[in-house]
């Protein structure tokens, strides 16, 4: 459920908010997030888990905008971060570092230190080198790394192969055979202090059985592991949970809650998750115009001033999200059109063979659930600036990122002295 409705006149509305006052008031293209939609779904995934002691480690990439995390924070949620550049924005949002996991195939050594230095929950070590790297910075600073390995329990997640982890191929985490020689290694060192076991089987994965097949697995590990005298505190099971773009049903989060907390409740280990698409999701869309259209050959193309850029997406994994005209128009004949992007590549595409209302130029559009990864992974190709960001709650909204403007595009680039340009001989 989200708070993106139409009202009686045919108009959506982000909350009680018209989307058509916020595109006059803003612009397009902008993403415009829910808060109230942002906090449900965080209450429900937190009541999903109600049957074992848990902390929900938000997904920072999804969703990375301060006053997304700020939000979160004042619900209570921990985060998950890849970069230290995730671990200051978190810092900046007023979350707990103590609520902090840091994963990721590969943190540089002045990652862990500053990791280290914040005082995060624990460092989710991805390698024998990862492990190593750790020991030594905590050696160097002074302060010994709490760690957590991340295991790769060979499941398949059955998602699009770019965010499927879980399969021994893949180059996420540690085999398991290695991961019982790494907790030796790490219960002997003085450096470092082993407080849990990680994995994260992939995204979007909408069946219950491959994530209980993982944490089963895990879970043999931790027996293992029990039997040598390493003891370990919680299970982080990652998060990959997955949500409706068209009609994927995905389980709910109390079926999966309730798998974990059978599972382990009576063996006194604390459950972390780290959702990022789930909560963040379908809490946004992107609010876009059309900039005209035009007919080649057999095919209509709608071109918004919204493009690849803004949300990769569809480029990137064929993804189908949902296109909604901001306005209904019941008396326009339908259209089958491909939503295309201003953008110089024809995998600057939105949609393909999409039936909407027939379109015309400054129509205003949604693209749906684009909460999560959607700013993101926003780039400022073919020099475009990049969307604003807004957050209605209510009746009322705040520009929670302003529009970039041109000039911040290349303010931090500079020109070649004059001197190291070629001269040019004008008269040959
Ligand atoms: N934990 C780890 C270690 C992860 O790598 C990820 C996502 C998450 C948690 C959060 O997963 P979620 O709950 O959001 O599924 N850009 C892709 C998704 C990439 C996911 C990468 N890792 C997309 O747009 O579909």
């Amino acid at each position: 459920m989200n708070h993106f409705e139409y009202d009686a006149a045919g108009v959506l509305h982000g909350e009680g908010v018209s989307l058509v006052a916020l595109a006059q008031a803003v612009g397009t293209p902008t993403y415009v997030y829910s808060h109230a939609t942002l906090s449900r779904h965080y209450r429900v995934m937190d009541e999903a888990l109600g049957g074992v002691d848990h902390l929900i480690c938000y997904s920072v990439k999804a969703n990375s905008n301060l006053a997304v995390l700020q939000l979160l924070a004042s619900l209570g949620s921990g985060f998950d971060i890849v970069s230290v550049g995730e671990l200051r924005r978190v810092l900046a949002a007023g979350g707990d570092p103590a609520k902090v996991v840091f994963s990721g195939v590969g943190k540089r050594d002045d990652e862990i230190a500053a990791a280290l230095r914040a005082g995060i929950h624990c460092l989710n070590v991805e390698s024998a080198w990862e492990l190593a790297r750790c020991a030594i910075v905590a050696e160097q600073i002074g302060l010994p790394a709490p760690i957590s390995l991340r295991v790769n329990p060979d499941v398949d997640a059955k998602t699009h192969a770019y965010i499927s982890t879980g399969l021994r191929s893949s180059k996420f985490g540690v085999p398991f055979d290695e991961a019982l020689r790494l907790y030796r290694q790490a219960h002997a060192s003085p450096h470092l202090r082993i407080v849990g076991i990680d994995c994260h089987i992939g995204s979007q994965i909408v069946e219950p059985a491959p994530l209980v097949e993982a944490l089963e697995r895990v879970l043999e590990l931790v027996d293992t592991l029990q039997a040598e005298g390493v003891h370990l505190d919680h299970v982080d099971m990652g998060g990959g949970l997955g949500i409706t773009y068209k009609d994927e049903r995905p389980a709910p989060p109390r079926a999966i809650g309730e798998a974990y907390a059978a599972r382990l409740a009576p063996r006194g280990l604390r459950l972390l998750v780290e959702p990022g698409r789930v909560i963040a999701g379908n809490a946004g869309v992107l609010l876009m115009r059309v900039l005209g259209t035009k007919t080649n050959g057999d095919r209509t193309f709608v071109i918004t001033d919204a493009a690849m850029n803004d949300n990769i997406r569809p480029s990137l994994y064929k993804a189908w999200q949902d296109i909604s005209p901001v306005n209904h128009h019941p008396d326009r004949p339908d259209e089958v059109v491909d939503v295309v992007g201003p953008i110089c590549e024809s995998g600057d595409f939105f949609a393909h063979d999409r039936t909407l209302p027939a379109l015309v130029r400054d129509d205003l559009l949604v693209m749906r659930s684009t909460g999560a990864y959607g700013y993101s992974m926003a780039s400022n190709y073919n020099s475009r600036t990049r969307p604003a960001e807004v957050m209605v709650h209510g009746d009322s909204w705040t520009v929670i990122r302003p529009r970039e403007d041109v000039a911040d595009l290349f303010a931090t680039e500079r020109l070649l002295p004059i001197a190291r340009l070629p001269v040019v001989d004008s008269s040959s």
